[in-house]
């Protein structure tokens, strides 16, 4: 198959091309988007054929749930058989935007698309290039993060092509993403809303709509066995290429146990690259050193962490190491899909730990 490629600006979304686009998805084609948070790759989420080529295309195991896009609110009574007034909340407050819900499904949507749950994903994306898409597919997109099953999700469309090309019949090209980590996804079918993946909408903002709201347990303590409510979350995720580990604990002693591994690396024949932050850039020595971003804007660090894990590969680096981040509301969603990332490697040098070399 050959991949169109189309370049175009959000503020202006190409009426011609989003046509076209859309009668590809109506046909049971695919197409990459951007979103406001990463590249979604799109098929029609009422066709169980487009689902099914979805993972095909992706490499990804069909347990893993599809997310619903939608247009317009009230497409939602469409698809979903109850909507709770706590989801009447949020959409005010948040959609169009980076939140994901958790309904009970109805009967138009297939379990393809739903990984076998009675349960259904549903986003309404702000992105503008997205809803015009949406709209002239017929209302209802399933989209994956535009990335070959287990690699970093694709902020830029440059990596929609290095992962989907032949594989699907188109990929829009909007920019970079403005946020840059997948949306967060709350439960709204269970007595109390439960977040089931950490994102851009934190915590706190979800509270001050809804009151109390749990987190699942698997995101505070990943390797309690238990399995997360979110399926796709118990798979390795975000993985570059290159050996990847966390350095936690106080900066100095972290730099200097990362250069010490660097210039063991060097002598070995490895190239090393690593993961920092303004702050502390000028202090490394190794052959990549990225920095994500200021410790102050914690947006510029979600925004650049997917596509620095990407570059690594292009360098070909063997080991990465990454200093690791806390804070906010978004420093725990960053550092969520950094761990995974890492296979949850993780080594504090001010406890006298070193990184394995
Ligand atoms: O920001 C996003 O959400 C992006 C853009 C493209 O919209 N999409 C995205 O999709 O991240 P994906 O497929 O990479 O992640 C969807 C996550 C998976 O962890 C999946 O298991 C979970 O949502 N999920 C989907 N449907 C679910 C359901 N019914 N119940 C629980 N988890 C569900
Ligand atoms: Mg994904």
């Amino acid at each position: 198959m050959i991949t169109e490629y189309a370049v175009m600006n959000e503020a202006s979304p190409d009426p011609e091309v989003i046509g076209r686009a859309g009668r590809i998805i109506k046909e049971g084609g695919l197409v990459a988007f951007p979103t406001e948070t990463v590249y979604g790759l799109g098929g029609d989420a009422l066709n169980p054929e487009s689902s099914r080529r979805i993972y095909a295309a992706k490499g990804r195991p069909s347990d893993n749930p599809l997310i619903v896009h939608v247009c317009r609110l009230e497409d939602i009574e469409l698809i979903v058989s109850e909507i709770p007034p706590q989801a009447q909340k949020l959409a005010e407050a948040f959609w169009p935007g980076p939140l994901t819900m958790i309904f009970k499904k109805s009967d138009l949507v297939p379990k393809e698309t739903t990984g076998g749950l009675d349960t259904v994903a549903v986003r309404f994306p702000s992105n503008r290039i997205a809803q015009a898409l949406i709209d002239a597919a017929g209302g209802f997109i399933a989209a994956p993060s535009a990335n070959r099953s287990g690699r970093p999700s694709p902020t830029v469309a440059k990596y929609c092509r290095e992962d989907l090309d032949g594989r699907v019949e188109m990929i829009i090209d909007g920019g970079e993403v403005g946020i840059g980590l997948e949306s967060t996804i709350i439960d709204l079918t269970e007595g109390s809303p439960i977040i089931l993946r950490p994102g851009y909408i934190g915590r706190k903002m979800l509270e001050e709509v809804l009151g109390k709201v749990e987190v699942d347990a698997t995101l505070i303590t990943p390797d309690s066995g238990i399995a997360p409510k979110a399926p796709g979350m118990k798979y390795r995720h975000y993985a570059p290429r290159g050996e990847l580990v966390i350095l936690e604990g106080e900066s100095d002693k972290v730099i200097e146990e990362i250069n010490k591994a660097a210039a063991f690396n060097a002598e070995h024949g490895m190239k090393t690259g690593v993961l920092c932050t303004d702050e502390t850039k000028d202090l490394y020595r190794a052959d990549s050193v990225k920095s994500a971003g200021t410790r102050s804007d914690e947006l510029s660090i979600a925004r650049a962490l997917f596509r620095i894990l990407r570059e690594f590969d292009d360098e070909q680096i063997d080991r990465i190491y990454a200093e690791s981040f806390s804070g906010g509301n978004l420093g725990q969603a960053i550092m969520n899909r950094l761990m995974k990332a890492a296979g949850h490697r993780t080594v504090r040098p001010g406890d006298g730990e070193k990184l394995p070399l």
